[in-house]
């Protein structure tokens, strides 16, 4: 299985790389997903799977560059997708829980109607749509709140912030490492499992249960709202995935997200 990767240098793509044998790993510099550089790269390279774990992920910043979210996150993963129907090839695509509103009372499964409340969450939902609609075997995967040992995520910000911190307790989610990522995405492909699945370990929280979880119980951090902490995006209040579609195809339970953080820790 010839695997075409882009996003090497970010969380997912980093682990993704690592785990994969036959695999050409891109990142910006080689494939310019905001260029007009894809169908000629991916007509040269051949694969029997893409991966695109290749984002525009400043979910605030997004704000003011919409024009450019829209372009990585909507447009791109359309043309690769084109390029995998042409190909016959499977293409593997993340997205996100802010493709929902945050309304839903319980955990949002893959059948509930989306409603972005942000442009990241707007160009996501766009990627799904193009992907979709282009007719290529696709295996779109949902998830959330991504954390890694290295990267630009939560996990990294807490542990090298200045305490005391005031930390959001009216948003709920599932913390998700980006190795239980790459380890999940591959066992899916290997089940030939396709169309579109929430993949995140069992449980949720908050980010302020997020951050007790981080740090410790000792640890000086005080749970605020959101209204107290503004930002450029608005958030869903629950992004809580529901993971059973994928639990079903994969035949046994997903681990809880505090299992996954105490190995992070080592
Ligand atoms: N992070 C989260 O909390 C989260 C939550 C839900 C869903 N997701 C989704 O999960 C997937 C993986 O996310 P991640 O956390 O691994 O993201 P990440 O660490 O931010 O990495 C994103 C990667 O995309 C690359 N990239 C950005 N713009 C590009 C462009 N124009 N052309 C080519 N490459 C470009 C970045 O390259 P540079 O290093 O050069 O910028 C980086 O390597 C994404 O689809 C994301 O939307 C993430």
């Amino acid at each position: 299985m010839k695997v075409l990767l882009t996003g090497r240098s970010g969380q997912v793509g980093w682990e993704l790389e690592r785990l994969l044998d036959d695999v050409v790993a891109t990142d910006r510099a080689t494939l310019d997903l905001s260029g007009e550089g894809i169908p000629a790269f991916v007509s040269k390279a051949k694969p029997d799977v893409i991966i695109n774990a290749a984002a525009y992920t400043a979910v605030d910043k997004a704000e003011s560059e919409k024009n450019l979210a829209m372009h990585v996150n909507g447009v791109a993963p359309g043309i690769l997708a084109g390029e995998a129907k042409r190909l016959g090839a499977l293409l593997v695509h993340y997205s996100t829980d802010y493709v929902f509103d945050g309304a839903k009372k319980a955990p949002y499964v893959e059948s509930d109607a989306t409603a972005p409340l942000n442009a990241y969450g707007e160009s996501k939902l766009e990627g799904e749509q193009r992907i979709r609609a282009s007719g290529c075997r696709h295996l779109i995967l949902r998830t959330s709140w991504v954390y890694a040992p290295r990267g630009r995520n939560f996990f990294l910000t807490m542990k090298n912030a200045k305490q005391p911190l005031r930390v959001v307790d009216d948003q709920r989610g599932v913390p998700t490492p980006s190795r239980f990522l790459a380890e999940y995405t591959i066992s899916l492909i290997r089940k030939n499992a396709e169309g579109l699945l929430h993949l995140v370990p069992s449980g949720e929280t908050t980010w302020y249960g997020f951050a007790r979880a981080i740090l410790g119980e000792s640890a000086a951090i005080t749970p605020i709202r959101s209204s107290e902490y503004t930002t450029a995006a608005r958030r869903p209040a629950n992004s809580v995935l529901d993971n059973a579609k994928a639990r079903a195809i994969l035949g046994g339970n997903l681990p809880d997200w505090r299992t996954l953080l105490t190995k992070m820790h080592g």
